[in-house]
């Protein structure tokens, strides 16, 4: 029997897919890769520098400049990975909301996603991977061996992104998040160079009513049968 390679998880904001992928990365003794920190970091880069947002050339130029590295050392302290800009540990910094707000504008660029994108497959490529974003099933690994795309209503994200905030001890408004989210979805989905959808032939999870631990569940379960599949 085969495993796959390579895993695609896709989805929108707060969909889940980080925490899932990395449950599921875990669980298989897979490398777990999240490709939305490389947008933040760009975006934290944009603004630490005072480039303009809406100078095109210029933030596509400190997006093939910098080096954004993605590794698992670092403190005990709730996050996933640490996330380094030229060397400088930005991992909770990418998570601020002037971040948020304008992330998916210059995910829209595409020079930007040029040069992400390439990163990423060569990534990728080191195999045994669960990637997580929204275009990886779609265009990072369009011949990733199992595609998922998660799904969940807006109010549903909103109040994990809200309950996960206070977690960290981190300050959170839920009307504001919920208006984030809706706000970051259209542009998301609209997005003229990778809008965000699921690949034809990615398998759909609607997450709503389940646990976070049915989610990884059901990938396992797909994982097995993409096995006999391959087999
Ligand atoms: O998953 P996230 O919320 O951390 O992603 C942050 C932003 O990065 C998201 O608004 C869109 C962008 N993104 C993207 O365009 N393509 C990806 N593969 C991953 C993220």
């Amino acid at each position: 029997m085969s495993k796959p390679s390579t895993i695609a998880i896709d989805g929108f904001a707060a969909s889940g897919k980080s925490t899932v992928a990395a449950l599921l990365a875990e669980q298989l003794g897979y490398l777990y890769f999240d490709t939305g920190v490389m947008y933040r970091a760009v975006t934290w880069a944009v603004l630490d520098r005072g480039v303009d947002p809406a100078d095109v050339a210029g933030v596509s130029q400190l997006a093939e400049q910098i080096s954004i590295t993605v590794t698992a050392d670092g403190p005990a302290d709730g996050r996933q990975a640490t996330v380094r800009v030229d060397g400088r540990d930005v991992t909770w910094d990418i998570r601020q909301p002037q971040v948020d707000a304008l992330v998916s504008r210059l995910s829209s660029y595409p020079r930007v996603r040029t040069a992400l994108t390439n990163q990423q497959r060569r990534i990728a490529a080191a195999g045994s991977m669960v990637m997580a974003g929204r275009d990886i099933g779609t265009v990072v690994l369009p011949d990733a061996d199992l595609k998922v795309f998660l799904l969940a209503s807006p109010e549903e994200r909103a109040r994990r992104r809200y309950r996960q905030s206070l977690e960290q001890n981190r300050p959170a408004d839920f009307d504001q998040i919920l208006a984030a989210i809706i706000q970051r979805d259209a542009l998301d989905r609209d997005n003229p160079v990778s809008p965000t959808h699921p690949a034809a032939d990615a398998i759909i999870i609607d997450t709503d009513n389940l646990t976070i631990a049915q989610v990884v569940e059901q990938l396992k379960h797909l994982v097995e049968t993409s096995c006999n599949e391959h087999a």
